[in-house]
């Protein structure tokens, strides 16, 4: 039976997505609340109280939600002051990722991804059986713009996807940069899903972000999500500007209940309070400032600057892999680590709370990498 698969799926790798957190608590033989999970970049914090409470009062789950979610987008328009009809919201920024390339992708498509990324782009792309044209970024991260002009010139792609600020090592590229893409013949979908942490994007992000120049574009969707700065990761809620005829597309196709009654009023309250995200973003910032300092000190590691609400650092000596295993063996901390090019040997660590960095500080100065 499984000939009846499409064929471009057998050879497809799955997904590697982070393990729920009691079944890693379980796997290392210890409680929930004693881990320091630091691999996935959620926020410590959790929702604002306000979100808990409404959560708490919430009526009408026996219901299926607003399918076109009127209320979180009518928030959002008033909030960013653009037009709710440029607004989608979707299961996660995921989703609407998903969503673009429903309605854009026929099996050979090209689409344009400057690696390394986040790794849903590609791994979306496969399922689409779209042609990845993969454009590696200088070894400092920074965009090759010539060389992604050249990959449109030759394989003319459909969609070009960059994460701004970029996933797993955390450099925004400058606006000019950003703005220059917008002029390629291509729809760029930039993923501002760590924009909140951007140091020159003021209190929110939001001067750094290029959402307020969607209705001027016919070529460019934002996305943003509340998985990470607003803390509902768990209730999977991302929005979007897109420009009116891919709105109107993606209408069509999406599944109509695709965002939960919860996740809607959850992002709403949150939109509602935004003002209270920013002591939030403030002690993350700090925070990241701090583990960046410190783990310069660390004699082995070798951390990139970061815009986000993580560190990304290469080993000089031993080996990335050991370093994430015996973080979480020997001290229930959790990292990511990373092997693919250009991320050879690198481990990605959260912004957590400074209980979380003390942690796991006094854990990195007591390994010992071994060649
Ligand atoms: C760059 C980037 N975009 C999007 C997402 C996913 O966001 P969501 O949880 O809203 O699906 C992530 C999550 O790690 C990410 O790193």
């Amino acid at each position: 039976m499984q000939a009846l698969l499409r064929p471009h799926l057998a050879s497809m790798p799955a997904y590697e997505p982070v393990e729920p957190y009691d079944v890693l608590a379980r796997r290392l033989g210890r409680t929930p609340e004693s881990l320091v999970k630091l691999d996935a970049n959620e926020n410590p914090y959790g929702p604002l109280p306000q979100v808990r409470e409404a959560l708490a009062r919430l009526q009408h789950v026996h219901r299926y939600p607003d399918p076109e979610s009127r209320a979180l987008r009518d928030a959002l328009a008033r909030t960013f002051h653009l037009p709710v009809e440029h607004f989608l919201v979707g299961a996660g920024a995921d989703e609407l990722l998903e969503l673009i390339l429903r309605v854009l992708i026929d099996p050979g498509d090209a689409v344009l991804i400057p690696t390394p990324t986040f790794g849903m782009y590609a791994f979306l792309a496969r399922v689409y059986a779209a042609r990845i044209i993969d454009v590696p970024r200088n070894p400092d991260f920074s965009l090759r713009l010539d060389a992604l002009r050249e990959a449109v010139r030759i394989h003319r792609p459909k969609v070009l996807f960059l994460a701004a600020p970029n996933n797993p090592d955390g450099s925004l590229p400058p606006r000019e940069v950003r703005e220059a893409l917008l002029d390629l013949p291509l729809l760029v979908v930039m993923d501002e899903a760590y924009i909140e942490f951007v140091d020159e994007g003021g209190p929110l992000g939001d001067a750094a972000s290029l959402l307020p120049l969607v209705p001027k574009r016919e070529n460019l969707v934002v996305l943003r999500t509340f998985s990470k700065i607003a803390g509902l990761a768990g209730l999977r809620v991302g929005y979007g500007a897109f420009p009116q005829w891919l709105a109107q597309a993606i209408w069509k196709v999406k599944q109509p209940y695709n965002v939960s009654v919860a996740a809607q009023e959850a992002a709403r309250v949150t939109l509602q309070h935004r003002e209270d995200l920013i002591p939030v973003v403030e002690r993350l910032r700090t925070e990241r400032q701090r583990l960046y300092r410190a783990l310069q000190e660390i004699p082995y590691l070798e951390p990139y600057p970061s815009q986000t609400n993580f560190v990304l650092a290469r080993l000089k000596q031993g080996s990335a892999r050991a370093l994430k295993e015996d973080l979480a063996r020997q001290h229930g901390i959790l990292v990511r680590y990373f092997a693919s090019p250009g991320l050879e040997n690198c481990v990605r660590i959260s912004v957590g709370r400074p209980q979380d960095t003390d942690r796991l500080l006094e854990a990195l100065q007591q390994w010992e990498p071994h060649a």
